[in-house]
């Protein structure tokens, strides 16, 4: 059984990096957090060298970039476009904060450069309107950041509901989240309206969208009833070193939905960055011939939380299926992205992870807060690009 697994997992990582032949020229764009990992990615890929990166704090990026070991061959400048306007790029990683996710895509699109954006794709569903039609009329890639899409255990979601074993799935139930857990690693971009523009649902709420949403093949969503609420992110006890950060906080820590999918598909949603609860639950996929339960995680870490389940029928018998969990081939599915969209841009190849599929996910987190604020179920049109 081993054998036969190692076996497709090497297969599936067939492609290898490619070595010679002049390098990716890289800029990153937003100097935080998430920059770090990109750099030290990028840094293991001998197709690539890091050019320039730009930081609308003074002094942040060369910084980072000093913490990172890299102390010559990048040019620094103080903001997205200073840097765009200056290097000629092949291709940019946007590491900014929610709210410049469309703007710093869109100048570098415009400008004849390749992006990989950062999840979640932007804030509004017209930002992310805006962000596909530069990417269509550059021609260049655009990849939005969900490396959970790597993980074999993610995929092999997709090969189930795609193998019929579940027959025709009419119900998805979704979410995740932590007990206790308001993101502020270096200070408070991600709880803040005018940086993040949106909480748990566009921290984690994204990613349990895209895992369900990938496997059953990204359907338009029709209708969403949303809410959202606060009650956590407001209490200084959730910051036990900043309390004044809760006198910032200006976004959801609390999010649910009930959306219908086309082909009559139902999917209830919860995410949380703080409940008095460990786990809103397991993801369960209910079909007409099978149901798989997904095990959640005690966080959102973008895996299963141990071995899937797959409940069905074999000869008019109800059996129960493991699904024993996959070991990646690879150390992180974040370097794994950072790889892969280097060779999509290297062997124009198109974007791994799509913006046709993830402004349906964005037009969700956009329909969830028009419909909280409207205090009813609201309709989803997402325009033709
Ligand atoms: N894929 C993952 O695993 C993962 C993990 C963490 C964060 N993220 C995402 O990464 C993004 C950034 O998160 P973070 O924690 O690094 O944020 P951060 O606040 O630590 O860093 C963002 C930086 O971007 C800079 N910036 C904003 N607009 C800019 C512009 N126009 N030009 C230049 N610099 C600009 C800010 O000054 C800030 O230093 C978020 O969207 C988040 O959702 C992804």
């Amino acid at each position: 059984m081993a054998d036969i697994l190692d076996r497709f997992e090497s297969d599936d990582h067939s492609e290898k990096v490619v070595t010679g032949g002049p390098k990716l020229r890289v800029g990153i764009i937003g100097c935080g957090w998430i920059a770090e990992a990109h750099i030290l990615g990028y840094k293991k890929l001998p197709n690539v060298e890091i050019v320039a990166a730009c930081d609308l704090i003074p002094g942040k990026a060369e910084a980072l970039f000093e913490k990172c070991g890299i102390t010559s061959g990048v040019n620094f400048y103080p903001s997205d476009e200073a840097m765009i306007a200056a290097e000629k790029l092949d291709l940019v990683s946007v590491c900014t904060y929610n709210r410049t996710h469309a703007s710093c895509t869109i100048h570098a699109l415009d400008a004849g450069i390749n992006v990989l954006c950062e999840k979640p794709m932007c804030v509004t569903l017209d930002e992310a309107v805006e962000m596909c039609k530069a990417e269509k009329r550059s021609g260049k890639l655009l990849t939005i950041g969900f490396q959970p899409r790597y993980d074999l255990n993610m995929k092999e979601i997709k090969k189930i509901v795609e193998s019929g074993a579940l027959g025709k799935v009419y119900y998805i139930q979704t979410g995740g989240g932590r007990r206790r857990g308001i993101p502020t690693p270096y200070g408070t971009s991600f709880i803040q309206d005018d940086t993040a523009g949106i909480g748990a649902m566009g921290d984690i709420g994204c990613y349990s969208l895209d895992m369900v949403l990938n496997a059953i093949g990204y359907p338009k969503p029709l209708t969403v009833t949303g809410f959202k609420s606060d009650y956590f992110g407001k209490r200084p006890d959730n910051y036990p070193t900043h309390p004044e950060y809760a006198e910032v906080f200006n976004v959801d820590d609390f999010a649910a939905a009930f959306i219908r999918l086309e082909g009559g598909i139902v999917l209830d949603f919860r995410i949380a960055w703080a409940m008095n609860i460990d786990s809103p639950g397991d993801t369960i996929i209910l079909g007409t011939e099978g149901g798989l339960r997904i095990p959640a995680t005690r966080d959102w870490n973008g895996t299963t939380g141990g071995p899937m389940l797959l409940y069905h029928e074999i000869a008019g018998q109800q059996v129960t299926t493991e699904i024993p969990l996959l070991k990646n081939p690879f150390s992180s599915c974040f370097e794994e992205k950072l790889r892969d969209t280097v060779e999509c841009v290297i062997n124009n190849r198109p974007a791994p992870v799509p913006t046709s599929q993830i402004i349906i996910n964005q037009a969700i987190i956009d329909a969830i807060f028009r419909s909280e604020r409207a205090g009813h179920e609201v309709t989803v049109e997402i325009p033709e690009i």
